[in-house]
């Protein structure tokens, strides 16, 4: 386990910035997956933190309340069980906030396909919402939760941050515009923000409905292991690690939109017959058939982040995958 300390010296800037100052966070949807790292890191760091989450029911929101259970003790991180659609919570919140991370979503492509509405109101409109509410309340500095999402139809591979942003999905939809909300009030009003086009996320607490997620419990029940398509949609996974320190760096470095993918591109086969071999399984693959809404391919060229930011993603995928396995595996036990 790496100390606050330690941390600091490696992320040197980062350290002359907080030292000395209290610094007051709002992570939007922080009981999620991957806000729920943002607050960890952050505490740890001896920031004080406000976690907003409405504990939305897409998935079980016991494992949200699991995600945060360590920090309800911490004297410096307060929950507030709440929507960002709600304009005088958010005013209340943010009164005082030095910065955001906007993690709170309605994530999932698939069931965008379903219901393309509330997607758009929570992304869309939630974000609208939250980025006026800083605006009136002095927020130095949005760090925006994006997508490879906005990306959709494939012109070229990697994409770079110039891409076309063609979605193929209304969560894509909404989440461009998501962004492009950050950037007009950037433009606009002056409110500094930042958008981490993360790339298929996945680590220890990540959401139930990815495909990481799902393969490696059935591989360690040895059950079938069932891929939607063919298995030649390929993807760029990126370990939670490497987003958290994304994030911590956006808070000082960077504006506009920024790629923080894993580096490599797999199929969805390979990933699964990864995932087998990792964990020793005798798992079968199956096939189902395809789902609307899903990108044919993802990959992320980070030299953008690695030139601005200094950021470049660390975790392999293998030693990521082979650590998730083991998280679940402790988990369970
Ligand atoms: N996990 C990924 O692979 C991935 C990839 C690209 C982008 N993202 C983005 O990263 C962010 C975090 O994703 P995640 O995987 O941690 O998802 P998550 O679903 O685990 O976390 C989102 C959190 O937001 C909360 N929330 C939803 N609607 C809300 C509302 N109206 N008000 C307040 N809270 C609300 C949920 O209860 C949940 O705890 C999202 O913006 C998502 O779009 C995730």
């Amino acid at each position: 386990m790496v100390s606050a300390g330690e941390r600091a010296r490696r992320t040197g800037s980062y350290r002359r910035y907080r030292e000395g100052q209290n610094i007051r966070i709002l992570v939007t949807g922080g009981a999620g997956f991957i806000g729920s790292h943002i607050i960890e890191r952050l505490l740890d760091d001896g920031h004080e933190v406000v976690c907003l989450d409405n504990f939305d029911p897409y998935y079980d929101p016991e494992i949200k309340k699991s995600n945060i259970q360590p920090f309800l003790e911490n004297k410096n991180f307060t929950l507030e069980v709440g929507d960002i659609r709600n304009r005088d919570t958010l005013t209340r919140l943010l009164e005082g906030t030095d910065y955001v991370f906007h993690e709170a979503a309605q994530a999932g492509v698939r069931i965008s396909v379903e219901d393309p509405i509330k997607p758009h109101e929570v992304n869309a409109t939630g974000t609208l919402n939250l980025l006026e509410a800083s605006r009136d309340s002095g927020v130095k500095k949005i760090i925006n939760a994006s997508s490879s999402s906005v990306y959709g139809t494939v012109e070229y591979l990697p994409f770079d941050e110039d891409h076309p942003r063609r979605p193929v999905s209304p969560y894509g939809v909404s989440k461009l515009a998501a962004e492009e909300y950050c950037r007009v009030f950037s433009e606009l009003y002056g409110l500094k923000s930042v958008s981490l086009r993360y790339f298929t996320v996945y680590g220890p607490r990540m959401r139930p409905d990815l495909a990481i997620s799902i393969f490696t419990r059935k591989a360690l029940a040895n059950e079938p292991i069932t891929i939607f398509g063919d298995g030649t949609k390929t993807r760029d996974f990126t370990n939670i690690k490497d987003i958290v320190r994304a994030n911590l760096i956006a808070m000082q470095k960077g504006e506009g939109a920024y790629n923080i993918g894993g580096g490599h591109r797999v199929s969805i086969q390979t990933l699964a017959e990864t995932i087998i071999e990792t964990t020793g399984s005798s798992s079968e693959i199956r096939y189902a058939d395809t789902v609307k809404g899903d990108a044919e391919h993802t990959f992320a060229d980070t030299k953008k982040a690695e030139r601005n930011l200094g950021w470049r993603p660390q975790v392999s995928l293998e030693e990521g995958l082979r650590r998730y396995a083991a998280w679940v595996s402790n988990s369970r036990s």
